[in-house]
């Protein structure tokens, strides 16, 4: 599947440029294959459920990489949470905002994330795919830059595909257009989220519905300690 890119310009691959290129492109299509496909995801339907109940009412949630379908914040959003879907595409939000018009979307890059953007420290955070349009070796960073976004005791839903692609590929959706992918091992997801700081509570696969691409699913569950040992110092007298 990966391959030498066949493009001589453009963006770096993978590269935030290149995530805006590639999505803008095919935000449409995405949108019509899957505006409605969580009805037919029990289990990632009840692991959302579970996020926000252990969250609680009005909790402010961040949907990283949310897509043109917004279908992920919409979810989070009926069980109470406070959520701003973020993504790199124009086209994607402004899709979303189409699709899901009483939810709020901006545009934004998951790998810069840090206290100070988009209001302020948040108390969770979900990633649904939103790791595959970049390098692995982006990982590290991007786990960072959740953490940063996070308040102490936040915490982290992340779905992915299992494998070991990292480079260019003809878009498994059949678009046409060229495309950075990459997959992860449930021992890469845990090693970057616990060199971020985060303590990983869950570690789970699951095989692909019939309706999905026919890769294995990865999903870990992490939160952050409630308070630095740092933190406490300061507090002390
Ligand atoms: C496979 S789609 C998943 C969309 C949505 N989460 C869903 O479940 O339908 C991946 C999305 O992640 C977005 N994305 C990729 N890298 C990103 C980044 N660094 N920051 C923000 N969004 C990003 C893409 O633009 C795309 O909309």
């Amino acid at each position: 599947m990966i391959r030498a890119s066949e493009r001589t310009t453009g963006p770096e691959p993978g590269s935030a440029a290149d995530v805006v290129r590639s999505w803008d492109a095919r935000a449409d299509h995405y949108l019509e294959l899957f505006r409605d496909e969580l009805e037919g995801k029990p289990h990632d339907l009840a692991l959302l459920a579970d996020f926000a109940r252990r969250l609680g009412q009005g909790a402010r949630v961040l949907d990283v990489g949310c897509g043109p379908c917004g279908h992920v914040a919409a979810a989070l959003a009926a069980h109470g949470l406070d959520v701003t879907g973020l993504d790199l595409s124009p086209r994607c939000i402004e899709l979303a905002r189409l699709v899901q018009p009483g939810l709020r979307f901006e545009i934004g890059d998951q790998r810069t994330l840090g206290p100070d953007r988009l209001g302020g420290s948040f108390d969770g955070i979900v990633s649904n795919y939103s790791l595959h349009d970049q390098p692995k070796s982006l990982l590290p960073g991007t786990f960072a830059a959740w953490a940063a976004a996070l308040r102490p005791g936040g915490r982290l839903l992340v779905v992915a595909k299992e494998g070991t692609d990292d480079g260019v590929a003809a878009d498994p959706l059949g678009s046409g257009i060229e495309v950075y992918w990459a997959e992860f091992t449930a021992a890469e997801l845990a090693g970057a989220a616990e060199a971020a700081g985060f303590a990983v509570e869950r570690l789970a696969d699951r095989a692909p519905y019939e309706q999905e691409i026919a890769s294995q699913r990865l999903y870990l569950e992490a939160s952050l300690p409630r308070e630095s040992g740092l933190d406490a110092e300061r507090r002390a007298p």
